[in-house]
């Protein structure tokens, strides 16, 4: 397994790999690795011949600063966990070998075409104009075949589809279902900043979620809305942010239960900030 820093460093060791026509897949993570990323890493290195993994925490993603300083850093386990998985290649930069100071300085313009107007967009400013500068910087650099990514982060992917179709990267975006905890938690990295008896709590989060499921069709969404924030809210040491019942491509407010729908949750848990969320119809 190659360890490449640089960019120099991952277009040297990418010669060789496109000349002798292997196929590339690509895993982009911020590090804090765990079970759900190394299902995508998995299903890479199933697929393809070459597997490329970035481990960046990308700093213009971050729209509050304690966040980035706390999201957990650990790069040797990663890369013990990466080589035991079959990764080819770990990219591992540093900021200023991705940005230049101008990028940092100027925020990254986008045209999301309305998908980045609700929940995540809504309660985190500026965050997905992070995520398309780097994904789209990584997607330029690696130039897979195909890019892993996990549905836990429903409307980030909605999103990258979004960025592929619009700026006419060659490489197929493969979706991911949700890798959970035994308790049904979904797998996250900020899960590591929970005490034992916080992830007990969080839990609930996805246990509503299903139970939710048992009043589709006769509950519309708005009412099927209500009844999830009333049972988070009801849930000591759960900090509700949003529950939204939405179209799984325009993220619109879905109406009815016609068209298939996704149920995305953001919940804050002893100050820990998780997403889930459910597919309802
Ligand atoms: O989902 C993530 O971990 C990040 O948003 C990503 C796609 C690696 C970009 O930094």
């Amino acid at each position: 397994m190659v360890i490449a820093n640089t960019v120099d460093q991952v277009e040297q060791a990418m010669k060789h790999v496109r000349m002798s026509g292997q196929r590339v897949g690509f895993v982009p993570t911020m590090g804090a690795l765990h079970a759900g990323h190394l299902s995508l890493v998995q299903r890479s290195v199933a697929e393809n011949d070459f597997t490329v993994v970035s481990v960046f925490v990308n700093p213009t993603q971050f729209n509050n600063a304690q966040d980035l300083e706390k999201y957990p850093r650990d790069f040797a386990k990663d890369e013990a966990l990466l080589l035991k998985n079959g990764c080819n290649l770990i990219f591992a930069p540093s900021t200023s070998d991705i940005y230049s100071e101008a990028d940092l300085k100027k925020p990254f313009e986008f045209d999301f075409g309305g998908l980045d107007q609700m929940m995540e967009g809504k309660y985190r400013p500026g965050h997905f104009n992070g995520v398309v500068q780097i994904v789209s910087k990584l997607f330029k650099i690696v130039e897979a075949d195909k890019a892993y990514f996990g549905e836990k982060d429903f409307q980030q992917l909605a999103i990258i589809h979004h960025m592929t179709k619009v700026m006419g990267f060659d490489v197929q975006i493969v979706d991911c279902p949700i890798v959970r905890e035994k308790s049904g938690l979904a797998m996250s990295s900020r899960n590591e900043r929970l005490s034992s008896e916080e992830r007990e709590i969080a839990a609930g989060i996805s246990k509503v979620l299903f139970e939710s499921l048992n009043f589709v069709p006769s509950f519309l969404p708005r009412k099927l809305e209500k009844w999830v924030e009333n049972e988070i809210r009801n849930i000591p040491g759960l900090d509700l942010e949003y529950y939204e019942i939405v179209d799984t491509k325009s993220l619109q407010p879905a109406q009815n239960w016609d068209k298939p729908t996704v149920g995305c949750i953001a919940v804050y848990c002893g100050g820990v900030r998780l997403i889930d969320n459910i597919r309802c119809s």
